[in-house]
């Protein structure tokens, strides 16, 4: 009779020394009772535990209209010219009717990134993608290494299938510890998030990695290091896969898309799972019409690097700001001489300036590059709390 349960009536029965009596419990406070004891398959008809949401960094979304959207790694850039024409042209039939298998999107994707149209599955995200797979990869209890500190909705999705997860950290001998234990997974962003390192030469490491370990490699941000995409690769492998999402670089967040390279025998099995139709037709046109527009996207880029540049300098002239590792892409990370929360929140009270905890290194924020009069006032106004801070001591 713990726990809140009541009777309902008094009548009871007995089957030999076992006494059954009629009950109830209020929902509410049932839940937790139930939620720590795991294993057991209670077959209620309500979820006992609250799914626990992926946090992502997009708190100034909803709250603010005038805010630097620094904590959130969106392009700070429009989407091409020619993106922005088949939105404006779009046909209602455009809407009507159902998408196809996106076979125009994958040729576009074909040619641009030199794999086969056969080894490239397209989805409504890297989200997407991910969820499909994973849940065909791995099982609760198997052991997954993955590259810390990582974008949250790895550790978010391993951990909601039961397995183990064994971090290394970026900053140690990566290619080590994947040949250390034999692992059911090996799950890295490259460049990574949040430092914006890249770890170099993947192949050879790859390569001498046991077929059964599944390799996914997140190359969101490749891009901004020419040349060093592992699709190729991938799309050769019994094992690794690489999945990119089209959001950043081709400024599309809104649109979802993304895709994943990997050999015909992988992609076979996942291909059962994803539904022709997965990408709107809008999708697919702006996904063309975005990988058809280099000349734009590769420029936006450089405008991000010189950015990124100029901000590092700004901030690495502050008095006890240290930069993490070596960031090649749209964002850096860098560990502060004060009280995080104190900086953050004036940042976002005060300035508009939204950032992000960067998870996995000690006092460090996350700041994403935005258009270069922006990147100035946010080095201003950093460099002016630190002076006022080191004024008020
Ligand atoms: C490493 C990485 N992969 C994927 C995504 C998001 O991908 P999508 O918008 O395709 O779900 C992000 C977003 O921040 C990211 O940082």
């Amino acid at each position: 009779m713990s726990f809140g349960f009541k009777p309902v009536y008094q009548a009871s029965s007995s089957i030999g020394d076992v006494q059954y009596i009629p009950g109830s419990m209020s929902i509410d406070a049932v839940k937790p009772i139930f939620g720590t004891l795991d294993g057991i398959e209670w077959k209620l008809p309500f979820p006992i535990l609250q799914p626990v949401p992926c946090q992502h960094g997009n708190g100034s979304i909803e709250t603010h209209t005038r805010i630097i959207r620094a904590d959130v790694l969106d392009a700070w850039y429009p989407p091409s010219p020619d993106v922005l024409r088949v939105l404006k042209d779009v046909k209602a039939l455009d809407i009507q009717k159902t998408p196809g298998e996106a076979d125009s999107l994958k040729a576009a994707l074909s040619f641009e990134r030199t794999v086969p149209q056969s080894n490239i599955i397209v989805g409504p995200g890297s989200s997407a993608l991910m969820y499909t797979v994973f849940p065909l990869w791995f099982k609760r209890g198997d052991r997954v290494l993955l590259v810390t500190p990582t974008y949250a909705e790895y550790p978010h999705l391993l951990t909601s299938l039961g397995c183990v997860i064994d971090e290394v950290h970026e900053a140690r001998d990566v290619p080590y510890h994947m040949l250390k234990t034999t692992y059911a997974g090996i799950v890295l962003v490259n460049p990574n998030s949040p430092s914006g390192n890249h770890i170099p030469h993947l192949a050879s490491t790859l390569l001498k990695l046991p077929i059964t370990t599944r390799v996914w490699i997140d190359e969101t941000y490749i891009d901004y290091v020419s040349g060093k995409s592992l699709e190729p690769f991938a799309a050769k492998s019994p094992n690794v896969v690489v999945c990119k999402s089209m959001s950043k670089i081709y400024a599309l967040s809104g649109l979802r898309l993304a895709y994943m390279v990997g050999s015909g025998v992988q992609l076979e099995a996942i291909r059962e799972r994803v539904p022709p139709w997965w990408c709107s037709t809008l999708s697919i046109k702006c996904g063309i019409a975005a990988l058809s527009s280099q000349t734009y996207y590769v420029q936006k880029m450089k405008e991000s690097r010189s950015n990124l540049e100029f901000l590092k300098e700004e901030l690495e002239s502050i008095d006890g700001v240290r930069l993490i590792g070596n960031p090649v892409a749209n964002y850096a990370s860098f560990i502060l001489p004060c009280d995080i929360h104190e900086f953050m929140d004036t940042m976002k009270q005060k300035h508009g300036i939204y950032l992000k905890e960067a998870h996995g290194y000690p006092n460090a924020v996350r700041i994403s590059v935005q258009r270069l009069e922006v990147c100035g006032y946010m080095g201003r106004v950093i460099k002016n709390f630190f002076l006022h801070l080191s004024l008020t001591k």
